[in-house]
């Protein structure tokens, strides 16, 4: 599935990251990649991340999953919402949703989360910290927009729902199977299923807080400093009070933290690595068995397209014209001529059939088998 009728430079130059925007069912052949009832087959599991929220009686009550499985066969009394996080992950089915969202750098994507809500269901008026695309899958849902929120919009107090007290609908939709609602960071929504069977898919985004960004860097450097790099003053001259921290020291002190923190090739490649880590390393597309160079060789000659597997993260920085550090699932790669034009197709793409000249190289065979063997591609046809 495709969006046909959407101009994606004219989204990011007006919208993205400015305005919420309804896209009324902008898709080839829109078709809901998964039930309900599969949604709910996921939520029953114990390694993937899912939460019940209920309303009654004035109250919203949240219960983190893995959701037994007699929840779904009871008629419900109150409305309520199941959402399973990172559907993507599992389903190929709903990581294909992603490829209509390639605009945006992979870097920035996190994941699809996927509700299911009964009559009236809903999670409450709120705000996320990320851009976010809403697709009604099925079913129908009103959504309604209030102001941008801050750190001090006043919210319900609740231990695990971050609601808003006073939420004030400005704009209101009904969406229906196929549309999207874009919702930039911050901005106040609110979602009610009108009608069972309202499924909702949210394309998320990532931003990292700099605060994360600096604490990880730092970790990052921390573990490979050296307790022998230190400071040292050979020429220290006699000062007259010997209380000053004296302008040269300090300038020195300075310099040993500027330095390595203004290292920019070193965080280039941290970051890459940091942002295509796994989010949830337990999901294991890994192969039984490690497979052999000679039987990868087979495989591509005959044709088998390689996909790329759901959880995994792929992107690249250029280094040179013909050379990038390919970043896949927390791993670098430094790849140059053939192997870096196939790490670039390997970033674009999902699926890649790989052509018989480059099955001859031997750092593209090499590469493949290391992505391979670590789950990060697997073959098509064993899927
Ligand atoms: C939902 O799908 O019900 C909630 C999604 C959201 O508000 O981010
Ligand atoms: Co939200």
């Amino acid at each position: 599935m495709h969006l046909t009728d959407f101009d994606a430079e004219a989204f990011l130059r007006d919208t993205w990251q400015q305005r919420p925007l309804l896209i009324r069912n902008p898709w080839n052949d829109w078709r809901n990649p998964i039930t309900a009832d599969e949604l709910a087959g996921l939520a029953c599991e114990e390694d993937v991340e899912s939460r019940l929220i209920s309303y009654a009686h004035d109250t919203w009550k949240v219960a983190q999953g893995p959701v037994p499985a007699s929840h779904f066969g009871k008629p419900g009394k109150s409305p309520w919402t199941l959402l399973v996080q990172a559907v993507d992950h599992h389903v190929p089915e709903v990581a294909a949703l992603l490829d209509a969202f390639r605009f945006i750098p992979n870097w920035r994507i996190d994941d699809v989360m996927v509700s299911y809500a009964t009559d009236q269901g809903g999670v409450g008026a709120h705000f996320d910290q990320y851009d976010v695309f809403l697709i009604q899958g099925s079913g129908k849902r009103r959504w309604q927009l209030g102001k941008t929120c801050d750190g001090q919009t006043e919210l319900l107090p609740h231990d695990d729902l971050r609601l808003i007290a006073d939420f004030q609908p400005t704009e209101e939709w009904i969406l229906e199977s196929g549309d999207i609602l874009y919702v930039p960071p911050r901005v106040a929504h609110n979602g009610i299923a009108m009608g069972d069977d309202c499924m909702t898919y949210s394309i998320g985004f990532r931003a990292p807080a700099r605060s994360e960004l600096i604490a990880h860097w730092c970790d990052h450097l921390l573990a490979e400093l050296d307790d022998d790099d230190r400071y040292a003053d050979p020429g220290l001259r006699a000062q007259a009070n010997p209380g000053e921290i004296g302008a040269p020291a300090i300038e020195h002190l300075h310099a040993m933290i500027a330095a390595k923190m203004q290292d920019r090739d070193a965080f280039a490649k941290w970051f890459g690595q940091f942002s295509s880590t796994p989010k949830y390393p337990d999901i294991d597309w890994q192969p039984q068995d490690p497979i052999e160079t000679s039987e990868l060789r087979a495989c591509l000659d005959q044709g088998y397209a390689l996909l790329r597997s759901p959880a995994s993260r792929f992107s690249f920085i250029r280094q040179r014209e013909d050379c990038v550090l390919l970043f896949v699932d927390g791993e670098s790669h430094a790849c140059a001529g053939e192997a870096s034009a196939f790490a670039e197709h390997l970033c674009a793409t999902t699926r890649i059939v790989v052509e018989p000249g480059l099955q001859q190289s031997n750092a593209v065979l090499a590469l493949i088998e290391v992505l391979y063997n670590q789950g990060s591609l697997y073959f098509e046809a064993e899927d």
